[in-house]
């Protein structure tokens, strides 16, 4: 079974899916994927929305596309954001209610590149707060070096990869390194609509298996439950 934290599928929120029609769509390609469960992560700017009305909106497009699968078989969604990190997030407000529904594990999303120690030490400060940051789609980072991702790893922070770093040539190589150190514990599609940017889980997941066995997603299962069952420190 696969696990899905990060995908823009609630309709109309963010730069994701534009309709309940292209959310189920999306909902189709994850459920004929073989993905049981898939957490909405809509972005969440600091600075350009306030957090009641992230919430507002997040939880009417929720509920709207709920509405719309009634009846019919697909994956299970839980509501979390993708939050880009800030020197205002550590000490932000309910910052809690941005997690992913019913744990403390929050989709962080860091700066393309430039990291300095601010990035560090604001990791540090939502882990002191008691939350646990999950690092999303690290192929995705200039800046992601082999030390910069050590230091990640002792902020016991957990780290997200989009399984599209290994459908593509460009980035399969960096991707399979990384899943090969063992410093990948999550995946995600980052979906954001069906045609340009679906899912793809089951390209993804035949690279793995036949990369290295069939035993990897049961790895990715076991991890994904334990942070669904906010497991951990
Ligand atoms: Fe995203």
């Amino acid at each position: 079974m696969l696990y899905d934290f990060h995908s823009h599928i609630l309709p109309s929120v963010d730069d994701g899916s534009d309709s309940v029609e292209q959310s189920l769509k999306m909902l189709d390609i994850l459920r004929d994927s073989g993905v049981d469960t898939v957490v909405a992560t809509p972005h969440f700017y600091y600075s350009k929305i306030a957090l009641d009305n992230f919430l507002t909106a997040r939880d009417e497009a929720y509920d709207k596309l709920k509405e719309a699968m009634e009846g019919k078989e697909y994956p299970r969604i839980l509501k979390g954001a993708e939050v880009l990190l800030t020197t205002d997030i550590p000490n932000m407000k309910d910052l809690e209610s941005l997690c992913i529904e019913n744990t403390s594990y929050i989709l962080i999303e860091l700066p393309y590149s430039y990291w300095s120690d601010w990035v560090y030490r604001a990791l540090n400060d939502i882990s002191l707060r008691g939350l646990k940051p999950i690092i999303a789609h690290i192929d995705r980072y200039t800046d992601a070096s082999d030390r910069c991702i050590q230091r990640i790893f002792y902020l016991n922070c957990i780290i997200q990869l989009n399984v599209d770093s290994l459908t593509k040539l460009k980035t399969r190589r960096r991707a399979l390194k990384y899943i090969k150190r063992g410093e990948i514990h999550i995946l995600g599609s980052d979906t954001h609509d069906d045609l340009h940017r679906p899912p793809k889980f089951i390209e993804a997941m035949e690279i793995l298996k036949k990369k290295f066995g069939t035993d990897i997603e049961t790895m990715f299962e076991g991890n994904s439950l334990f942070v669904l069952n906010d497991e951990g420190y």
